[in-house]
């Protein structure tokens, strides 16, 4: 008890009475009602101030990681087009002006939100090539060669723009060639560099100069200078295909032969027949609740909703924590370790192996499964791992219309700039996304993860992803939040903070997003806290649970848009540290 006592002691969140203001907004007669929302408090040593605004828009609101596609996405919306509309046009932008994660050559997922109810979630993610085999990036000795992450072999078959388009042909209203516009004039005719993609080129040099990417990004032997127009006409020419003839103009023809060709000279895996043969597949959403809340979320292939859902079911079956707490702060790690646990070793693929869904997303195992936690010790998770790698990149954005449709989408390439293969013909990076496989059952992966045979290769087969696309929906079924995230298994901890944020702790959006994250995969068994976002008391109280602390500069990369009275408030990252990539009307 007294334990106890002190945990409240060093409660860091101050809840004040009063609501703090929601910026912008005209109050109209007929506005449901919306909760004030909170101030909160955030220890002194982070590196973010609560109470700051986001961005307000009446009607439509868009957050990515890049302005221009955010705006594209808009500029589809004002001309009479809905949120997939806007989502797919803001997708094929990002190849165009975010090239460490947009992308043609990669995959992602889309849960779509319509104001009539309807609901869905889209599975484009890559496959493992016919070719591949269980143990293809083992050396002779069994040892695991980082062919998976990085060069020709690191492929699975994309699945972006089978994706997009299948969502544009099913809940979209505006011609193909309509919403591939933008993107190709961006690509065409150049978009504005700036400091972030300038940046982000020069970083990634010892990657993208190994391959054949040298001479588009470094023309003169540097990355285009902020303020400098950047074109990429092989992207225009290939987007021009698709535009043109839709998924034909990618799958088959000359982008797909000259991706075969280029592949297959570094000793690629990927043939025609892959090609043709990738079908984006219509998933079952995941329909979770949270203390009266409803998430419409991603199922396997993912496991990102699977493992959200599990992760709060649990969280639900202790008495609500405050924000900052010790407590708090161990519950919350302690379900995701067990969440992660059944990630780890019971997801994958549901199209190549049995995936215990109703069981693992029940409230009823999630109340079981609650008794192994101890609120006040640490429990070890059953063997070691090893670290995870920081500064991976992928993106997610998060849209809606002036009708209250929704979109959340999350895209990747896997690691910034994919295998760091670009394919100088047809003008796009390719993925690497085969590391999310278990390419070695009981090994850990690029993020440290130890995964199953449930997600070992298998010709076909779609690697587990921890993408975690998230709408929300308010107890009285109204749409209140769009959330998603990059960065590997932290997508999972994050975007579900994001959410525990606003709908438990009553946070503004701008607060939810930059609150400092925690995460906990399992294994390697630790505590992750991004720096400087505990209290030392709350430190101290952790430690003495026995849990082990691991300080990081950042966890994940987060764009989330929140129903505010009157509009939208969109936020995208704050840790990002570059222009915001919002944008709204
Ligand atoms: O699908 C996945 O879970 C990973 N390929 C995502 C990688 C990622 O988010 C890297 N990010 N920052």
């Amino acid at each position: 008890m007294a334990f106890r006592s002190s945990l409240v002691a060093a409660c860091l969140v101050l809840f004040a009475a009063a609501a703090a203001c929601q910026s912008g907004g005209r109050a109209t007669a007929s506005a449901p009602a919306i909760p004030e929302r909170s101030s909160v408090q955030f220890p002194a040593t982070w590196r973010f101030k609560a109470g700051d605004s986001a961005h307000f828009a009446e009607h439509a609101m868009i957050a990515s990681n890049s302005r221009p596609a955010s705006e594209a996405g808009i500029e589809i919306m004002r001309a009479g087009g809905n949120a997939v509309d806007a989502a797919v046009a803001v997708g094929f932008a990002l190849a165009v002006t975010y090239p460490v994660a947009g992308n043609l050559g990669g995959g992602g997922y889309m849960v779509i939100r319509m104001s009539d109810g309807r609901s869905a979630a889209l599975d484009y993610r890559e496959m493992a090539p016919l070719a591949a085999s269980r143990d293809m990036y083992l050396d002779d000795k069994g040892n695991l060669t980082d062919a998976s992450v990085v060069g020709y072999r690191a492929s699975g078959v994309p699945g972006a723009v089978a994706g997009m388009l299948e969502a544009l042909r099913k809940y979209g209203t505006k011609s193909r060639a309509e919403v591939i516009a933008p993107a190709l004039r961006m690509a065409r005719d150049g978009f504005v560099v700036d400091s972030a993609f300038s940046g982000s080129l020069r970083g990634s040099r010892h990657l993208i100069a190994r391959f054949s990417g040298r001479a588009v990004f470094y023309p003169n032997d540097s990355a285009p200078q902020p303020g400098s127009r950047f074109t990429q006409p092989a992207l225009a020419a290939t987007l021009q295909r698709i535009s043109d003839q839709g998924a034909k103009g990618f799958y088959e023809g000359p982008t797909a032969d000259s991706l075969v060709a280029e592949l297959g000279r570094g000793g690629g895996l990927i043939t025609a027949e892959d090609l043709k043969r990738y079908k984006a597949i219509w998933r079952t959403p995941i329909n979770a609740a949270y203390r009266g809340y409803k998430l419409i979320t991603m199922p396997p292939s993912s496991s990102g909703g699977t493992t959200i859902a599990e992760s709060l079911n649990l969280l639900e079956t202790f008495p609500p924590a405050t924000w900052g707490t010790a407590n708090y702060v161990h519950l919350l790690g302690s379900a995701y370790q067990r969440a992660f646990i059944d990630r780890n070793s019971k997801l994958g693929d549901p199209d190549f192996i049995k995936v215990p869904l109703a069981q693992l997303t029940s409230k009823d195992y999630a109340r079981t499964l609650a008794k192994t936690i101890d609120p006040q010790r640490a429990t070890p998770t059953p063997r070691d791992g090893s670290q995870i790698v920081d500064g991976m990149h992928t993106t997610h954005y998060s849209v809606v219309d002036d009708k209250g449709n929704a979109v959340a989408t999350t895209t990747t390439i896997n690691n910034g700039y994919g295998s760091g293969v670009y394919l100088t013909s047809v003008g796009f990076f390719m993925n690497d996304e085969m590391d999310d496989f278990a390419a070695a059952p009981g090994k850990p992966n690029m993020f440290g993860l130890v995964q199953g045979e449930q997600n070992a290769i298998a010709p076909g087969k779609r690697m587990l992803s921890a993408m975690s696309p998230t709408i929300v929906l308010d107890p009285q079924g109204k749409l209140l939040l769009v959330a998603g995230a990059a960065g590997g298994p932290r997508i999972i901890t994050s975007t579900s903070q994001v959410i525990l944020n606003v709908i438990q702790h009553n946070m503004t959006l701008a607060d939810a997003m930059r609150a400092p994250k925690i995460h906990h995969q399992a294994l390697p068994d630790e505590l992750l806290v991004e720096n400087g976002g505990l209290t030392p008391d709350v430190e101290s109280a952790l430690k003495a649970m026995g849990h082990t602390i691991r300080y990081v500069g950042g966890l994940a990369n987060s764009n989330a848009v929140m129903r505010v009275k009157g509009g939208w408030h969109g936020v995208s990252e704050p840790r990002d540290g570059r222009v915001s990539g919002t944008a709204g009307y």
